[in-house]
C-alpha cells in the first residue's frame, strides 16, 4: 500500500466538520482521522508529511474558539516541526480568532500553521434554501483547500481583522463574558467564580434524562468524545468533564435527553452524515 502523505484529524459531533474533511480528503487522497480515537495516546506523532486539523468552533463569541479537545489533542502533537500543517474551523458565523490562536498553539509544538481557513455551516434554524447554498459553498471551500494543500502554499489566514478585533474588545470584555458566566454558573450550580472554560464542563449538571423516553441504549455514553457519560442502571450520568458538544443531545434516538442548554440547540447535523459515522469516529 502507498503510505499516505496527508492525515487530516478532525472532531465533529453534528457532522459539519466531518463531512468537510471528507470532501478533501478525497480530493487530496488523506487519510482521516478521529481526535477522539487517538486522545488517550500520550503523544501524537503524525505519519505523513502534511497534517491537517479540521474542527468546530467553541465559544468565540466568549473569547475563546478552540474547543477543549482540540486544545488537548495539539498540546500532544509531535514532530511537527518539518510537516506542513494546515487547519480548518467550520462554525455558525462567528470565528472570531480561533485561527490565530490555533496558530500560537501549534507554534507553542514546535510547528507552524502553514494556512487556516474557516467554513460559516450556517445555524441550525436557517430556511432550507440557506442551507443548499450553504452546502454549496462547503463543496466549493473543499475544492479551494484542497488545491491550496496540494500545492503546499503558505500565508492564508482566516481569521478576525485588526479593526473587528478593537471594536468587539470592549463589550466581549463589559458585557458578552460576565453574562456568559453567570449563566453557567447557574447551569452548573456552581458558586465559585472559576474561568469561563473550567465552568462550561459542569454544564452537564444542567442535563435530564427523561425516564419514558430513555431505552438504555447507550448510545449517548458511545457518542460522547471524552467518555464523560457512565450508564449506571441503564440511565447515562455525566461526570463533570463535558465538552459541551451536545452530541449526546443531538444524537439520542429517543430525543429523552433535556435541559436549559441542550434545548438552546436542536438536533440537526449534516444531511452526509449519520449516527455510525460520529461515534469515536472509527
Ligand atoms: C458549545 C458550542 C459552542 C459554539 N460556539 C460557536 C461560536 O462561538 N461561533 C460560531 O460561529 N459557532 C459556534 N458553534 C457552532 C459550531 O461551531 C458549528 O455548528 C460547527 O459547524 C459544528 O461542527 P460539527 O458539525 O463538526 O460538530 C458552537 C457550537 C457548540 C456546540
Amino acid at each position: 500500500m502507498t503510505p499516505k502523505t496527508t492525515q487530516i484529524f478532525y472532531f465533529s459531533i453534528s457532522g459539519n466538520s466531518l463531512a468537510l474533511a471528507w470532501d478533501i480528503s478525497k480530493r487530496i487522497d488523506a487519510e482521516l482521522i478521529s481526535i477522539p480515537s487517538v486522545l488517550d495516546k500520550k503523544t501524537i506523532t503524525p505519519d505523513a508529511d502534511a497534517v491537517g486539523i479540521v474542527f468546530p468552533v467553541y465559544y468565540a463569541s466568549n473569547g475563546y474558539g478552540i474547543p477543549l479537545i482540540i486544545e488537548r489533542f495539539i498540546n500532544k502533537l509531535e514532530g511537527i516541526d518539518s510537516k506542513y500543517v494546515f487547519a480548518v474551523c467550520t462554525h455558525s458565523g462567528m470565528a472570531g480568532s480561533t485561527i490565530e490562536k490555533l496558530q500560537k498553539l501549534i507554534k507553542a509544538r514546535g510547528g507552524e500553521l502553514a494556512a487556516g481557513f474557516s467554513l460559516n455551516m450556517g445555524s441550525t434554524d436557517m430556511p432550507k434554501e440557506k442551507q443548499q447554498k450553504l452546502l454549496q459553498n462547503q463543496k466549493t471551500k473543499a475544492e479551494t483547500i484542497s488545491a491550496y494543500v496540494l500545492a503546499q502554499k503558505k500565508g492564508k489566514y482566516e481569521t478576525r481583522g485588526i479593526l473587528r478585533k478593537i471594536a468587539y474588545a470592549l463589550p466581549l470584555h463589559l458585557f458578552i463574558k460576565p453574562v456568559f458566566s453567570r449563566r453557567y454558573r447557574k447551569l452548573s450550580n456552581i458558586k465559585q467564580h472559576l474561568p469561563f472554560i473550567e465552568l462550561v464542563q459542569f454544564a452537564d449538571r444542567s442535563y435530564q434524562v427523561d425516564p419514558q423516553k430513555c431505552k438504555g441504549c447507550g448510545i449517548c455514553a458511545k457518542v460522547c468524545p471524552v467518555d464523560n457519560i457512565k450508564m449506571v442502571d441503564n440511565r447515562p450520568e455525566w461526570q463533570n468533564h463535558c465538552e459541551t458538544c451536545y452530541g449526546c443531545f443531538l444524537w439520542c434516538p429517543n430525543e429523552a435527553i433535556s435541559g436549559e442548554i441542550v434545548s438552546y440547540n436542536d438536533r440537526r447535523h449534516h444531511p452526509d452524515v449519520g449516527l455510525s459515522d460520529v461515534i469515536k469516529g472509527d
